[in-house]
């Protein structure tokens, strides 16, 4: 085998044209699925305090932000939405008239391609904020999965393109896979939450999603930040009970754990660099203490390098225009 003086690395980096010619991983559009929080009401564009960048808007703007994201080229919208009223079990999640059923349609009717993603948890719709129903203090699992299943198939009627669900209860993706199929919806793929930590990097959205917990955490049904193993198990099960690409959550801080799920299971594999993600990046570049769009396009080659196939992020506008003026 060659070594120095033959064997030189630096050749194949000495310019912009040889580097882009060898370069193993690029970011696409293609990659990108971009999070919106839908809020009742009409006009309302209001940015998000801890997320820069990224707003809660009424369904009329959603729609033209949607055929703006569209016309960007990116394939995906994921929905979030925030209910006018909350209840001890989620009521606004599963209603045919509920705030994601109503943004899913208005979104259908106004564009062609772009697909549009569901997010099924009740964590937002909930008065306690609580991803299920609760007895007392404990989350009741198979109580919600009924819930779930029922927002699943609301989301579906509605038009939903792919279904998502994140909240972590066992059992879900099967209950959710047979309901769907018995009602005709045998071709809409799920998305499964599969690998969900329990992590501080979720701030943000809960002021985005207005979901915070009244009480408690979210440890009871979201994973130990500490295991690995455990994520294999979780991301087996998803997949044994039908889910058609599984998702590792966070992305940024568990890049391991996207890399052996992808080696392992070899399943298309979504990573979700989320809110606390985005800003972090946002507010050391608003501070000027980082280049942002440089550190934006290195974590994504990260999460991308490590495994994922498409990653649920809210850089994608900015990726996207990123990708254009370096085109
Ligand atoms: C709802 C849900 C959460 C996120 C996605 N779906 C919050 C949570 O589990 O508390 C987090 C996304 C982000 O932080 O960007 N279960
Ligand atoms: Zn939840």
């Amino acid at each position: 085998m060659a070594t120095y003086p033959t064997k030189r690395l630096r050749r194949l980096r000495y310019n912009s044209t040889l580097r882009d010619m060898v370069r193993e991983t690029t970011i696409t559009k293609n990659d990108l699925i971009y999070p919106l929080f839908v809020v009742p009401g009409s006009k309302i564009n209001k940015e998000v305090r801890s997320m820069p960048g990224v707003y809660q808007m009424s369904i009329d703007v959603v729609v033209e932000e949607c055929k703006e994201i569209e016309k960007l080229g990116i394939p995906a919208v994921i929905l979030f939405g925030i209910p006018d009223h909350k209840d001890e079990v989620g009521s606004g999640a599963y209603d045919p008239n509920g705030i994601i059923q109503k943004a899913v349609r208005a979104i259908k009717k106004e564009t062609k391609r772009l697909l549009v993603i569901t997010d099924v948890c009740l964590c937002e719709y909930t008065s306690h904020g609580h991803c299920g129903v609760l007895d007392g203090e404990r989350i009741l699992n198979d109580e919600t999965v009924d819930l779930l299943v029922k927002e699943s198939i609301s989301h579906a009627e509605a038009g939903a393109d792919i279904i998502a669900p994140s909240d972590m209860m066992d059992g879900r993706v099967g209950a959710i896979r047979k309901a769907l199929d018995d009602e005709g919806f045998t071709e809409i793929p799920i998305l499964s939450y599969a690998v969900k930590y329990a992590s501080g990097y979720y701030g943000p959205f809960r002021d985005a999603a207005e979901s915070a917990p009244a009480f408690g955490d979210r440890r009871s049904h979201q994973m130990d930040i500490a295991n690995a193993n455990e994520a294999l198990r979780e991301a087996e099960t998803d997949i044994e009970e039908g889910a058609d690409i599984i998702m590792v959550k966070p992305a940024g801080a568990y890049l391991d754990i996207i890399w052996r799920v992808k080696e392992k299971f070899q399943m298309p594999t979504a990573a979700y660099q989320v809110s606390g993600e985005y800003s972090l990046i946002k507010a050391a570049g608003k501070m000027g203490w980082i280049d942002e769009e440089r550190v934006m396009m290195e974590s994504l080659t990260a999460i991308k390098r490590a495994g994922a196939d498409m990653i649920l992020t809210y850089f994608a506008k900015d990726v996207v225009k990123y990708l254009e003026k370096n085109r």
